[in-house]
């Protein structure tokens, strides 16, 4: 993640310091500021968090400035040390980089032979050697010289010596957006960069450079073309990416999930209870032919893909497929214009399932991302996209953003059986109230975290615990051991749970954890007995069984080590309620384990490269 600012007003090193603070979550391998000023230009980078750095200034602060750019980085070329670390200057002239150029190496072959001195094994001092190299006394029209010989994804950041006031970036396929301000201005990897100063943002098209001042936002093309960039308001406010007393962002957004849920659905109903979504900008008899939907996505969005497929289905009968992105991406699938690929992502920037889509693009199909963060690359290169309103997540283990996609992946499952009539009216009305009641449901279950988080802490000593669940609760298994293994380093595993005894049960001895999401007795009763048998099955082999079930549901209870219960919700909503211990569970045994639940070891939140 980078931010720059450009200010004669306010100090722009303490904007960038801030803005880093709200983008470490994007990597924290290391983290570096440059300023420019009437002392001409400092840089100051170190190994580690960003708290290393900060301290690394109050102890030798830098002088004072014009503006200042700054960068935390999850490692790609070259590991973590001080000296690979960003900016890296070169002369007069200190450059950030993210993404990855691919002909690094050819190029600094030309560099070396031209008398070049390298300090680090980056990527990104090879750009730097040829900004400087380029550099007559105008910046922008330096970058728009260097980026013409790079390949890869790159948004750069620069500053010059000699023009105090300004900051240029460049972008191609990594993100980069702009902060308007009064006397100021911003650039960011994301809107969180600079949301605490302002709302009003500009996006950064593919191949575009922009320049800031404290005073004027100048945004070109590689080839020089002035270009008008689309503006936006972000919906977020500042509060939202703040710890309000919580222990960790994780638990402020397990916390914030009732209204991550809530704002999704607001405002997506008619006064007579149909459901508008007006953003799905895909003509509806396009929509209406669609014979196949393919979910493309990673990490905890697949699962909410892998939940939405149960209910999808159900309701529009439509096949729906749920492929992780990377996979989908290198293999021949099929698909064509009657295809429609949903790709899901909390931050839009997930390089793997940008990939997907411009694939899945390519041959034909219709594209609806389903996204959290505003001014993204994802929805730009969909032809329709759903927001999630979950605001802005920083913890890297999702949480709310996951309810609320599979919130929106319901309201497009209810929209599209709508439309084409494959279920009665009031079966959807009676889906779409039931999705209404969630928030609700879901700050009952928070009311009752201590009995989870007891729990947790006594188990703070598990090497191992598996997860069981059928049906929508086997997407449910799969991201509670996600959670366990994120940020808690404990091996997890979730198995659907009718497999257990084609192989997996041979891992169960006496005082294994398992836990098992049991769904609602009052549906289709077979589900739930089948449940109910595999948790006799692991438990007469000595498993210690943690079941999540509904309140009055009294069968689970001979076979039950501990019982969590969730408020009565149908089997294709219960994820939504089912999920959130498990959340809570893996964030209190990081935390009695002593880890970082914000930020675990060797991850990312966004992970901007393939
Ligand atoms: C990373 C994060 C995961 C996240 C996945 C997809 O791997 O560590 O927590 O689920 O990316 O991210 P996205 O922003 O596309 O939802």
């Amino acid at each position: 993640g980078y931010a720059g600012g450009a200010s004669p007003s306010v100090r722009p090193l303490e904007v960038v310091l801030a803005g880093l603070g709200r983008l470490e979550y994007r990597g924290y391998d290391s983290a570096g500021v440059a300023v420019v000023g009437p002392d001409g230009l400092s840089t100051a980078k170190r190994a580690g968090k960003l708290v290393n750095l900060t301290s690394a200034l109050e102890s030798e602060p830098l002088p004072p400035a014009t503006a200042a750019i700054g960068h935390t980085r999850w490692a790609t070329h070259g590991a973590p040390t001080d000296a690979n670390a960003h900016p890296h200057r070169v002369g007069d002239l200190a450059l950030i980089h993210n993404g990855i150029v691919e002909n690094y190496a050819e190029l600094k072959q030309a560099l070396l032979a031209d008398g070049a001195h390298f300090q680090s094994e980056t990527d990104t001092e090879v750009v730097a050697h040829l900004l400087e190299r380029a550099y007559t006394g105008d910046l922008t029209q330096a970058m728009r010289a260097v980026v013409d010989r790079l390949e890869g994804a790159f948004t750069l950041l620069a500053v010059h010596t000699n023009q105090p006031g300004v900051v240029v970036g460049a972008r191609r396929n990594s993100p980069l957006v702009v902060g308007l301000g009064d006397g100021e201005n911003f650039l960011g990897s994301d809107v969180a960069a600079f949301i605490s100063a302002t709302n009003r943002a500009l996006e950064i098209g593919q191949d575009q450079i922009v320049t800031i001042t404290g005073e004027e936002v100048r945004v070109e093309t590689f080839a020089g073309e002035r270009v008008e960039p689309t503006a936006f308001t972000v919906d977020w406010d500042a509060s939202a990416a703040v710890k309000e007393g919580y222990p960790s962002f994780m638990d402020k957004e397990i916390h914030d999930q009732p209204k991550a849920v809530a704002d999704t659905l607001l405002g997506r109903t008619s006064p007579t209870g149909a459901l508008v979504l007006d953003e799905l900008r895909i003509e509806e008899s396009v929509l209406r032919a669609v014979d196949k939907i393919i979910v493309v996505a990673c990490g905890t969005a697949a699962y909410s893909g892998h939940v939405a497929k149960y209910a999808i289905e159900h309701w529009c009968r439509i096949p729906v497929e749920v492929e992780l992105a990377h996979e989908f991406r290198y293999r021949d699938p099929i698909v064509n214009p009657r295809t429609l690929v949903v790709a899901i992502s909390q931050s839009g920037e997930t390089m793997d399932t940008l990939m997907a889509v411009r694939h899945a693009r390519e041959q034909g199909a219709h594209v609806l991302a389903i996204v959290n963060t505003h001014g993204s690359t994802l929805p730009r290169e969909a032809d329709a996209v759903l927001y999630t309103h979950a605001g802005p997540e920083v913890a890297v283990a999702s949480t709310k953003a996951f309810l609320a996609q599979i919130t929106a992946c319901y309201l497009l499952g209810l929209y599209l059986a709508q439309l084409r009539g494959t279920k009665f009216p009031e079966e959807l009305r009676d889906a779409l109230a039931e999705l209404q009641s969630i928030p609700d449901k879901v700050a009952e279950v928070l009311s009752r975290e201590e009995e989870v988080r007891a729990e947790a802490r006594a188990m703070h000593e598990a090497t191992s615990v598996l997860f069981l669940g059928r049906h929508v609760g086997y997407p449910v298994a799969l991201e509670g051991a996600l959670k366990l293994k994120e940020i808690a380093y404990i091996h997890a595993e979730g198995f659907a749970a009718g497999e257990l005894k084609h192989g997996p049960i041979a891992l169960v001895e006496p005082g294994q954890p398992v836990f098992i999401i049991v769904p609602s007795p009052r549906g289709r009763d077979v589900l739930h007995q089948k449940v109910v048998s595999n948790i006799q099955e692991v438990r007469a082999r000595g498993a210690r069984t943690l079941v999540i079930a509904e309140e009055g549901d009294e069968a689970v209870v001979p076979y039950a080590d501990v019982i969590f219960r969730v408020p009565q919700t149908s089997t294709l909503l219960s994820p939504l309620v089912a999920v959130v211990p498990l959340q809570i569970f893996a964030s209190e045994l990081a935390t009695a384990k002593g880890l970082d639940v914000d930020q675990p070891r060797n991850l990312a939140k966004s992970v901007t490269v393939e």
